[in-house]
């Protein structure tokens, strides 16, 4: 897969490209990134690329130009229309994504979405935002990582970025995909490694013992009662969408009981 970020602040994204399991990945040729800084595109002297808003309010937006150059730089074509003459049929290989607090709420199955793509666009965007005709002309996805501002779009952009190419074939193994938290609509269960007393407290009897059903049903319990205790809305949803075996469901029915 190939990562393009555009970006008025590179070094925020490239510490995070150059983390150690990105670095392998990319080290492999599963992933190529590219940061491309938007301020490179800016056309006069003093290299602006934000200005006040029309209709007036508080802060600053980006400036389209610089942005569109910036986004072409990357091969990104419009929406409708594609490069001029080619009449539409030119398939958009890139998939632009806008992270901003005003987008769709991100998820682990939308990871999984983007994960599948070739080739994703990352438009990271400061002050108050960017320009709506650019959302209009380039952006796929307006994303969310959650119902909170962070003053950063990189930062929301590296938390996407890192979702999903850890779901690329081949970068971390498949066991690891499987037991993780939302894959299954449940939360991890608790792990514990050496020592087995740490300040008193003791690893639970059953992981000593060696009975791997057993372990499997502590496992599951754990889950499901985290999940029931942490996320009943997750429980809820999951539940409707049928995501869970007749076994957890049986447990949940139980352990919900419980906790009535
Ligand atoms: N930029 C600032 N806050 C954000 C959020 N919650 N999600 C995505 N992008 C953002």
């Amino acid at each position: 897969m190939k990562i393009h970020v555009l970006t008025l602040f590179p070094e925020i994204p490239r510490a995070f490209f150059e983390n150690s399991i990105m670095a392998k990945a990319v080290e492999r040729g599963i992933i190529d990134c590219s940061l491309i800084n938007i301020r490179d595109f800016a056309f006069d002297k003093h290299k602006s690329c934000d200005d006040s808003t029309y209709g007036g309010g508080a802060g600053m937006l980006m400036l389209p130009e610089p942005l569109s150059a910036a986004l072409e730089s990357a091969g990104v074509t419009r929406k409708e229309g594609n490069p001029a003459g080619s009449g539409g049929e030119i398939k958009r290989r890139q998939r632009v994504v806008f992270p901003t607090p005003s987008g769709k709420p991100f998820s682990q199955a939308y990871a999984y979405e983007l994960s599948r793509e070739e080739e994703l666009v990352f438009v990271c965007g400061r002050y108050e935002g960017i320009d709506q005709r650019i959302i209009d002309l380039y952006v796929d996805d307006e994303i969310s990582i959650g119902d909170y501002v962070t003053s950063s779009g990189e930062l929301a952009a590296a938390v996407i970025i890192d979702a999903v190419y850890r779901l690329i074939p081949g970068v971390i193994s498949s066991e690891s995909l499987d037991e993780e938290s939302f894959s299954d609509g449940l939360l991890e269960y608790p792990q514990y490694t050496r020592p087995e007393i740490f300040r008193g407290e003791k690893v639970p009897e059953v992981l000593l013992s060696g009975h791997h059903e057993k372990i499997r049903l502590w496992r599951l319990r754990k889950r499901v009662e985290k999940t029931l205790r942490v996320r009943p809305d997750l429980v809820e949803a999951s539940l409707k969408k049928g995501v869970y075996p007749e076994e957890t469901a049986a447990l949940i029915e139980e352990m919900k009981n419980g906790l009535d």
